[in-house]
């Protein structure tokens, strides 16, 4: 099948989160089954163009309110064929895919990634300026979300289309415009109502996709369930509901090749699940990275990620105390909201040799705390899948998580017998500490703590399971299955 990838952001050449994994590591799973996987993202100032072969580059003209733009065809060094977006005037800034250095979203961003969904729906139609049609195109969150509209309409209009699919990593975001921008972004009149795009008064382009899909997918089946009840559906949970046929979840995988402690170049040791001392030198190197104190009785805690209460960070901060009094030691790496970002540098100062903060973006401190630390944090409140307590578990790094999300479908709690992380019943404060106390606890027994790093790092959480997954929707939104 003929695949084109849709996507805001994707690794190595541009990454803010879990997305930009999951783009970049699906299409190469997609292909090893024999499909031809295009990936399109915008050309951003900060993106790093992946050394490979320039296959071609395509003239877009102007059309509405977009300004002429190329897609540049290059086939990266791995195989991987990216489409990238080139448009100055929209895309060339610095800062994030969505914003300036420093947070916010671009003024612009229904003009930026109107012009992506656009692109990315031509290809699917005998209109392609590639001559290269796609037979699916998939559609990676709100940005890209207008995408299936845009085919549903081109099939009204009589056009042999694509098929669409969507995903939905992450319902709370949702590409909120006003109303008034639904003409000039193509969509149709008898689609502005409540019954299409509308959504209390303004235009969802997330909406959008999930009302014109001919798939919806999400990225764990728990969520897949949860986003359809009122607490965790944002609002879209009836008209999730209403398309229940057609949306199911399959949880991410992980890049074994990237996320390996067997193999990884940017920890200081590597080891495997029969060396596990090994991993005390990258317990070591990581206190001295982050100026930690040697002499400790209790667990290295770690946490990487969005600073939001998404992830529960305010829990970690509320609980920091406690966790230390018995003995623990936290680093943190991230970025987010800026009272999180002040508690945690406040908490650092206020206990060094104990607490440490790196208040940014590091890939390889990122890498460096799975290796380093004794146990991962992500006592979610929502969590669509998290990979982090996928790397944590095949680092040997227990994970202590919440039972919600993809979190609830990939970590077993150390109560079963192949148990390899600790679950919260909920993100309260109650649950987070004393899910604190049971990880100090465990800790203190070294067989049994071996057992649980062991269990973890046993269990494949390899791509190979959602590649037939996607392959089996893809399949049925074609008609073969
Ligand atoms: P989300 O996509 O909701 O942010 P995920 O757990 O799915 O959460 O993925 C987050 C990804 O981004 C992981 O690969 C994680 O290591 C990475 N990441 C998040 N914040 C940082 C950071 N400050 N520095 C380096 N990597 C980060
Ligand atoms: C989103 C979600 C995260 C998920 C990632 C990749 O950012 O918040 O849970 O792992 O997308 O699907």
């Amino acid at each position: 099948m003929k695949v084109l990838f849709a996507t805001p952001e994707c690794a190595p050449l541009i990454k803010t989160g879990g997305l930009a994994d999951v783009s970049g590591a699906l299409p190469a799973a997609l292909a090893a089954l024999g499909h031809e996987v295009r990936v399109l993202l915008p050309a951003y100032g900060a993106l790093a163009p992946p050394p490979g072969e320039l296959l071609a580059l395509h003239h877009l003209p102007p059309y509405g309110p977009w300004p002429e733009a190329q897609l540049l065809h290059l086939r990266a060094a791995d195989g991987v064929e990216y489409l990238l977006l080139v448009c100055p005037t929209l895309y060339a800034r610095p800062g994030s895919p969505y914003g300036p250095p420093g947070g916010g979203d671009h003024g612009d961003n229904a003009l930026r990634f109107g012009m992506l969904a656009r692109v990315a729906a031509l290809i699917g139609t005998p209109d392609t300026p590639l001559g290269w049609q796609a037979d699916v195109v998939h559609a990676h969150d709100w940005t890209c979300a207008l995408a299936p509209l845009h085919l549903h309409q081109a099939r009204e209009r009589g056009q042999n289309a694509a098929r669409s699919v969507l995903t939905i990593h992450n319902l709370a975001f949702q590409g909120l415009v006003p109303l008034e921008a639904a003409g000039w972004l193509g969509v149709a009149p008898q689609h502005q109502g409540t019954r299409g795009v509308e959504f209390w008064g303004q235009l969802s382009m997330l909406k959008a996709g999930i009302s014109f899909a001919d798939a919806i997918t999400t990225v764990s089946p728990t969520y897949a369930r949860e986003i359809q009840g009122e607490t965790l559906g944002f609002g879209l949970d009836g008209v999730l509901r209403a398309r229940a046929d057609v949306l199911t979840g399959i949880l991410n995988g992980i890049d074994t090749a990237l996320w390996n402690p067997a193999t990884d170049p940017l920890i200081a040791a590597r080891y495997d699940a029969d060396g596990l001392q090994r991993k005390a030198l990258n317990r070591a190197a990581l206190r001295q990275r982050c100026g930690l104190s040697a002499k400790v009785d209790g667990p290295l805690f770690g946490l990487v990620g969005r600073l939001t209460r998404q992830k529960g960070v305010d829990l970690v901060l509320a609980g920091a105390e406690r966790l230390l009094a018995r003995g623990g030691q936290l680093v943190v790496l991230g970025s987010g909201d800026a009272d999180l970002e002040q508690a945690l540098a406040a908490l650092a100062q206020r206990r060094p040799g104990r607490v440490h903060a790196t208040l940014g973006f590091d890939e390889a401190l990122a890498h460096q705390i799975e290796a380093g630390a004794d146990c991962f944090l992500m006592p979610s409140r929502f969590e669509p899948c998290g990979l982090n307590q996928m790397y944590s578990q095949a680092y040997g790094t227990p994970p202590l998580v919440t039972r919600t999300g993809g979190l609830a479908d990939s970590v077993v709690d150390a109560v079963e017998p192949d148990g390899s992380g600790f679950v919260l019943p909920e993100a309260s404060q109650q649950a987070f500490d004393a899910g604190v106390q049971r990880v100090c606890a465990t800790w203190g027994d070294a067989a049994r703590w071996q057992a649980l790093q062991r269990a973890g790092m046993r269990r494949d959480f390899g791509w190979g399971p959602a590649a037939r997954a996607y392959e089996a929707v893809y399949a049925r939104v074609l008609g073969f299955a």
